[in-house]
């Protein structure tokens, strides 16, 4: 019998984790009881503080992380994850299946460019970049700016979940220069187009940088490792689940029909080779 059998060697784990779940008697959240989680009043901000990034969040990071949570749960029925949602539950799929389909439409153009955004600008801060060598660079080289653009918003018409988060950031944040430095990019943007604005996704991505960077509990390479990991896309797509299943119910409860498009929204475009 070889040791290992024998008990006397311990087996590699099969996996790692810095998530401990239980000791003794009380579930844990990164070290903090379940009993004083609720003692002390951190919400689901300060849960997601400890759960995501593994430490107790500042109060008003808490409030901010919640307020992200709020303003991204839901955008109407019309936008693209609602719309396959809808779609999904109408041809009588279940809700995980219809959550879903509405989840892996989040992307670049629709409620995923929160990470990129947040990387491009700090990029681009850090190195020293003026906001108009930016906007010139990203044009140069062919590329969009991640977190700028609306389909519906524009400087005409606010984006009033923007408006929300800007107050409480300006009044809480020990620091707001990443933010600072996407706001003057925006007024480059949107002097050219105006719904080239700084989107929600832009928003929380930059204003997160600011957190991270400055609420004294993140080293600077913490920071940028959290970014790097897609943690920020994670609030989106954490709040857009609630607007989601909101909609799979909302279908269910009204007994909507199998969805077909009509065919009078659609146009056919003929192959070139078929063209005369
Ligand atoms: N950076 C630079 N230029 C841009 C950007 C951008 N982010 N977005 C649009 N433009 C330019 C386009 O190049 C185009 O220029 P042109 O007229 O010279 O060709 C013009 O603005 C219009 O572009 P469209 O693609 O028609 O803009 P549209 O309104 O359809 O797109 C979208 C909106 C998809 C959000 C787009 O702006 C984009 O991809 N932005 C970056 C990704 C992003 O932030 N996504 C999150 C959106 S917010 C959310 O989903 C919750
Ligand atoms: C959203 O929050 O889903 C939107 O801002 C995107 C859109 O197309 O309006």
């Amino acid at each position: 019998m070889s040791l290992q059998e024998l008990g006397l060697i311990r087996k590699p784990a099969s996996f790692m984790t810095s998530i401990c779940d239980e000791r003794g008697q009380e579930l844990i959240y990164a070290g903090m009881p379940i009993t004083e989680v609720f003692k002390s009043e951190i919400g689901l901000g300060g849960t997601l503080g400890l759960l995501w990034f593994q430490r107790r969040l500042p109060r008003y990071a808490c409030q901010f992380i919640e307020m992200c949570l709020m303003v991204t749960a839901d955008h109407g029925p019309a936008v693209s994850g609602a719309h396959n949602t809808i779609v999904c539950a109408r041809a009588g799929k279940d809700l995980i299946s219809s959550l879903t389909s509405g989840l892996l439409t989040i992307g670049d153009r629709f409620g995923g460019a929160l990470d990129a955004a947040a990387k491009q600008f700090s990029e681009a801060f850090d190195s020293g970049m003026l906001p108009m060598e930016f906007v010139n660079k990203m044009k140069k080289d062919g590329k969009l700016i991640m977190g700028i653009g609306h389909r519906v918003k524009s400087i005409n018409n606010p984006d009033m979940r923007v408006q929300i988060l800007k107050d409480f950031v300006k009044q809480h944040f020990p620091s707001t220069q990443m933010l600072d430095y996407a706001l003057d990019v925006e007024k480059i943007t949107t002097s050219k187009k105006p719904n080239l604005i700084l989107n929600v996704d832009g928003f929380i991505g930059v204003a997160f940088v600011d957190l991270l960077r400055t609420c004294g509990g993140f080293t600077r390479d913490e920071a940028d490792e959290f970014v790097e990991i897609g943690a920020l896309n994670g609030i989106f797509v954490l709040g857009r689940s609630m607007g989601f299943i909101g909609h799979y119910l909302d279908q269910k409860r009204l007994k909507q029909g199998l969805y077909r498009h009509p065919w009078d929204d659609i146009s056919y475009v003929l192959p070139e080779h078929m063209s005369m």
